[in-house]
């Protein structure tokens, strides 16, 4: 189903540094196409390592490709860099930026933004990770969000909001047991800031545009409370993505709403 804006839900999979092989990474992703073609009411795209994305770039069917990270560079002397138009030349229609996992080995923000102008360069949707590492009484994790939206989005424009997808995911909700996940209550009040801080930037319509989606530690048990709690607009599914049953579990509760 549509969200009330109308825009199409989605489900994101971050494979992360896994699996191991490229015949375990095509069984999975086999897994995952069988499921997504019956549900065609949800966006569903999964970001493998760059070995595998260039592996499904002629057969991922249903499934959207994207890369986890792009260069901020366009092209050189980067080694071990892989850049955007790399990316989308496999085919891939999406990155996630700024994730962080990347962000603890040193990327900024200004380092994000440039990552982010590169992505856009290429015509690929940008899913923009961010999230505050620990929660205080005080309200400043709200402070910490705030700057690392514009910092990261620093020369977007409006015109580019569409391509552009937050991914909320808050550090200590990374990772840990499904059971104790950010229940979908605390999720909607993030989430409303960060369409607040959208809006304020880029006005009520284009804000309005931009999908948001929670990330950190989603799985069949907790994704019905925090799609149908959190007004996000669907998740960033880590290591759940890389079951392709419970992947689709997630994806079928997502349709629902
Ligand atoms: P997780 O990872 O679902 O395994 O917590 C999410 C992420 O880091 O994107």
């Amino acid at each position: 189903m549509n969200t009330p804006n109308g825009k199409r839900r989605l489900v994101v999979g971050n494979w992360k540094m896994n699996p191991h092989d490229g015949t375990s990474a095509a069984k999975i992703f086999a897994g995952i196409k069988t499921i997504a073609k019956k549900i065609e009411s949800v966006d569903v795209a999964v970001c493998p390592p760059f070995p595998f994305l260039a592996r499904f770039s002629n057969s991922h069917g249903e499934v959207a490709l994207g890369s986890q990270t792009v260069s901020h560079e366009i092209s050189g002397s980067f080694t071990g860099e892989v850049s955007a138009a790399m990316v989308a030349s496999l085919g891939a229609t999406m990155t996630i930026v700024g994730h962080s996992e990347r962000r603890a080995l040193g990327e900024t923000s200004q380092l994000v933004s440039q990552k982010v102008a590169r992505a856009l360069e290429q015509n690929l949707t940008v899913v923009l990770c961010i999230g505050e590492k620990e929660r205080d009484h005080n309200g400043e994790y709200l402070e910490f969000i705030k700057n690392q939206l514009k910092e990261s989005l620093a020369g977007v424009q409006k015109k580019h909001l569409a391509q552009i997808v937050i991914a909320y995911e808050p550090i200590w909700a990374i990772g840990k047991s499904f059971g104790t996940a950010m229940p979908g209550t605390d999720v909607m009040q993030t989430a409303i800031y960060i369409r607040k801080l959208l809006t304020d930037s880029f006005g009520k319509e284009p804000a309005k545009r931009v999908r948001i989606l929670y990330g950190g530690s989603v799985a069949p048990i907790n994704a019905e409370d925090i799609i149908a709690h959190g007004a996000v607009d669907g998740f960033l599914v880590g290591r759940q993505s890389l079951e392709a049953a419970s992947f689709g579990e997630i994806i079928s509760i997502v349709a629902k709403y």
